[in-house]
């Protein structure tokens, strides 16, 4: 009895730190509708993925996922368009990150860095006066990533934002704004700092 339980704690022990693939994963959260080895994304088994149809996360090669990130790629209403996520190959996406599609699409290039507790949201709630926020539609606003891009730490990527490639966003900014392939850019709104020579 006392070995049973040694060898299942051991098993559960070693899990956490293991790597899953989506589909593992998605089983594991009880929330898939169609189980199906696409992807070979290699992410953290402390992850929470929430999605209507697990093919609306689209991974290409090596994309990699450390611990404690939230992805969301979900929609308001089930006679809405998909709401999907790319992620390109060689792209990383480090801890704590919050990625919500709320309707919208997320694109996010090859060999990107998202770095920790950055969000990057692809709608809005409506705020008409005459209703509570609450139960407004959301306002979907795709984001698009180019490729090389490095995400600092705590940076906020607002809804209908284009980033280009090669683009470097300081720590801690908000992005409001559309940003030309290889800026530096920082601060709350975000401005060109410099740019990569
Ligand atoms: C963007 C970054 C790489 C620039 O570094 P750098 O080239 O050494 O730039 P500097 O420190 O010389 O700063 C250049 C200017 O940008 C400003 N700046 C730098 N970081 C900033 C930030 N996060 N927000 C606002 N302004 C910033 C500086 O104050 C400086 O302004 P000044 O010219 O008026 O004095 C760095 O500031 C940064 O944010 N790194 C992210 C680190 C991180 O998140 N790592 C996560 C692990 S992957």
């Amino acid at each position: 009895m006392l070995n049973k339980f040694k060898s299942l704690l051991t098993s559960l022990l070693s899990k956490s730190t293991m790597f899953l693939t989506i589909s593992e994963l998605a089983h594991q959260h009880n929330n898939i509708i169609k189980i199906r080895n696409y992807t070979k994304a290699k992410i953290h088994v402390n992850n929470y993925f929430c999605f209507d149809k697990v093919e609306n996360f689209q991974f290409g090669k090596n994309v990699f996922f450390g611990p404690y990130n939230v992805i969301y790629a979900t929609k308001q209403n089930s006679n809405e368009p998909d709401s999907k996520i790319y992620i390109g190959d060689y792209s990383s996406v480090g801890e704590q990150n919050n990625l919500r599609t709320g309707g919208g699409n997320i694109y996010i290039g090859n060999n990107c860095l998202i770095s920790q507790q950055v969000s990057i949201i692809a709608s809005n709630h409506g705020v008409d006066k005459n209703e509570i926020i609450k139960t407004q539609k959301w306002i979907a606003r795709d984001v698009i990533i180019g490729n090389d891009v490095w995400i600092g730490c705590g940076v906020q990527i607002l809804p209908g934002v284009k980033i280009g490639n090669g683009v470097v966003i300081a720590a801690g900014s908000v992005v409001t704004k559309d940003i030309s392939d290889y800026c530096i850019v920082g601060g709350v709104p975000a401005k060109v700092i410099k740019y990569r020579v």
